[in-house]
């Protein structure tokens, strides 16, 4: 296969461009949000900026770029087919409060057709722009069609859509949003568009490419749209599609970082990824997933397959994964293979992912291992539940058509069938579950809402309200006092808040003892009452490690980051601990402006989340 851009070629001609055009580059943040209990993964290039879409500072400046790992997962059962998969890569540029429609859409557009970049042919470009909404007061967006017209683009070629298509955002219940205007380039039959054929009339003939929002309104709580502090700018283009696009190819896993997976499986499966739909579909899910769960588990916050939230997200992958190996004929251990793989392809872009190589092979092993020794009875299981039924049905002539929810949390349960993958085999043979009635032995016996994890799963982004911002400054002072009480090995391994708590995870070999509870309780208490003045100052990875920050040093070291502090040493008393500043932690905010807002601190639990992490949930009061 020729392959005429690939997928470095193509981040490194995004990230110039943009760089040319003023903008710093960042690294990718994490897969996992910090502090954003509403997700469990980041879904947009934006999801990590949302405090400084806000009016928040950034520490590198008013434009900024970057490719984003992102996941996706509403689709997940669409993928088998030419062009869906849940990990992608977004390619982005941000003004924040800088440059606007003008600037967005002119560098879009040099980027799409300059030969020196894209290149891509003007004719076989159209796009849309946001139809307006008088409800809200939001006008249709003359303005960018104004644009669009002033670089050439023929009028037949611009579409007016409504919110469905040209709105984006807020991704959660409120938050930064704004119209957008989208770019799709001709993927019909015909070697040129038609004339009068646009994204609007001839939907399916258009694949779209690239996507600029207009962040200009905030969505408050009462469903109102008020203008944010800031006009900002929001683009993002997804790499895979651009390069399926550039590469004239019609099949998503044509593209280089899909590639060498499939032809991994064909190896391992000695059979052919054409030879007929079903075999395509199931070397497509394995690529698919077996990619999305390394991304995961080889993040730095390292999500290890289990029942709950994030680590049940990567069991499904992988589980699912493994039981279309198994239609393929693969009866031993491949998973950590295709890792191998996966890791091989990004470890230039993702330098984690090899930091990570040895948790995520261990896992990967492991999680394999243990599903193999139940997967055969497992499915012997199903073929009596299928038996059955079939004679049920030669006996009294009545169709069963419905695996009941004892019967599906029993392949759960015994065999460690995840409910997706059970609903999935039941469609195959034109049955049902009976959701509602697994979900309830579900509950009781795991102890855990799958309607909980599966709605975080869905996405949405981080409710910035008032006690989210004093639960995530509490959470600095937790980190810091730890660290004083138990001792520096306190690391953080994980953070989640809600409007209603705190949690925190973090490192330490045992149970802690009441009397270190009360101190943690009593120095957080006393910060408070001291009322210390938060403030952030901005600085290199470099200089924050000197001045003895915490926190997660993730960003490269050419990069700034943000580092807040809870009383500078002028306002703290010379008494306190080593009279230094009570805490000092990268982090990208946002905090109290004074502590003494924050109420009283308390420790609800302290439990054991995994062996050396322990978890420790508090409510101010
Ligand atoms: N945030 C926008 C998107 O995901 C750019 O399409």
């Amino acid at each position: 296969m020729s392959i005429m851009i690939t997928s470095r070629e193509l981040r490194q001609k995004y990230l110039e461009f943009f760089a040319s055009k003023d903008h710093k580059i960042l690294p990718s943040a994490s897969l996992i949000p910090e502090n954003d209990p509403t997700v469990l993964f980041t879904t947009a290039g934006m999801h990590p900026l949302v405090p400084y879409l806000l009016g928040e500072k950034h520490p590198e400046g008013k434009r900024l770029t970057n490719i984003q790992k992102c996941i996706r997962t509403q689709d997940i059962d669409e993928v088998g087919d030419a062009r869906h998969d849940t990990f992608f890569e977004m390619m982005g540029n941000w003004s924040l409060g800088d440059y606007f429609k003008k600037e967005a859409i002119e560098w879009s557009w040099e980027f799409l057709t300059s030969p020196k970049y894209l290149g891509l042919d003007a004719s076989k470009l159209a796009v849309s722009v946001f139809v307006g909404e008088d409800e809200n007061g939001i006008p249709r967006d003359e303005e960018a069609a104004d644009i669009w017209k002033s670089l050439g683009m023929a009028e037949e070629k611009i579409v007016y859509l409504p919110r469905k298509n040209n709105w984006w955002g807020p991704a959660g219940q409120t938050g930064p949003c704004g119209p957008d205007t989208e770019m799709f380039f001709w993927k019909g039959e015909s070697e040129f568009p038609p004339v009068g054929s646009n994204p609007g009339t001839d939907e399916d003939n258009w694949l779209e490419i690239w996507n600029d929002v207009f962040m200009q309104y905030n969505k408050s709580e009462d469903g109102q749209y008020k203008p944010l502090v800031q006009k900002n700018v929001d683009t993002g283009m997804g790499l895979e599609r651009t390069l399926v696009t550039l590469n004239g190819f019609i099949d998503v896993f044509q593209i280089d970082t899909f590639w060498p997976l499939i032809q991994k499986i064909e190896e391992l499966s000695g059979r052919e990824y054409i030879e007929n739909s079903e075999v395509t579909k199931s070397m497509r899910i394995i690529a698919d997933h077996l990619r999305t769960a390394t991304m995961i588990m080889g993040d730095d916050k390292q999500i290890a397959p289990s029942n709950v939230d994030r680590g049940y997200i990567v069991r499904r992958l992988v589980r699912r994964a493994i039981r279309h190996g198994r239609l393929l004929g693969i009866h031993e251990n491949f998973c950590d293979k295709i890792a191998v793989e996966v890791i091989e392809i990004f470890k230039d872009v993702y330098s984690e992912l090899e930091r990570n190589q040895e948790f995520v092979m261990l896992e990967l092993a492991k999680e394999e291992s243990k599903f193999r020794n139940t997967i055969e009875q497992g499915m012997k299981e199903f073929e009596k539940l299928l038996n059955g039924f079939r004679i049920a049905f030669e006996k009294t002539g009545k169709n069963v058509t419905e695996i009941s929810g004892k019967q599906a949390f029993k392949l759960f349960e015994s065999y460690g069938f995840p409910l997706e993958m059970t609903l999935e085999m039941a469609q195959e043979n034109s049955l049902t579950v009976d959701v509602n009635n697994f979900e309830e032995s579900y509950k009781i016996h795991q102890g855990l809402s799958r309607a909980g994890a599966e709605q975080k799963f869905k996405g949405g982004l981080a409710d910035h309200g008032e006690m989210s911002v004093k639960y995530h400054t509490a959470t600095h002072l937790l980190h810091a006092t730890l660290r004083q009480v138990l001792g520096s090995h306190v690391e953080q391994r994980g953070s989640n808040i809600t409007a209603e708590r705190l949690r925190f995870d973090f490192s330490h070999p045992e149970k802690m003892s009441d009397d270190q509870k009360k101190q943690v309780e009593d120095l957080i208490n006393y910060a408070i009452q001291q009322n210390y003045k938060v403030s952030f100052a901005e600085m290199t990875v470099d200089e924050a490690k000197n001045k003895g920050a915490i926190g997660l040093f993730e960003d490269k070291y050419e990069n700034k980051v943000k580092v807040y502090s809870v009383g500078e040493p002028d306002v703290m008393p010379s008494a306190t601990i080593n009279s230094q500043t009570f805490s000092k932690e990268i982090c990208g905010g946002p905090h109290v402006e004074h502590t003494n807002i924050m109420g009283k601190f308390k420790i609800l639990k302290e439990e054991a989340v995994s062996s050396g992490i322990r978890r420790i949930k508090a409510v101010l009061q």
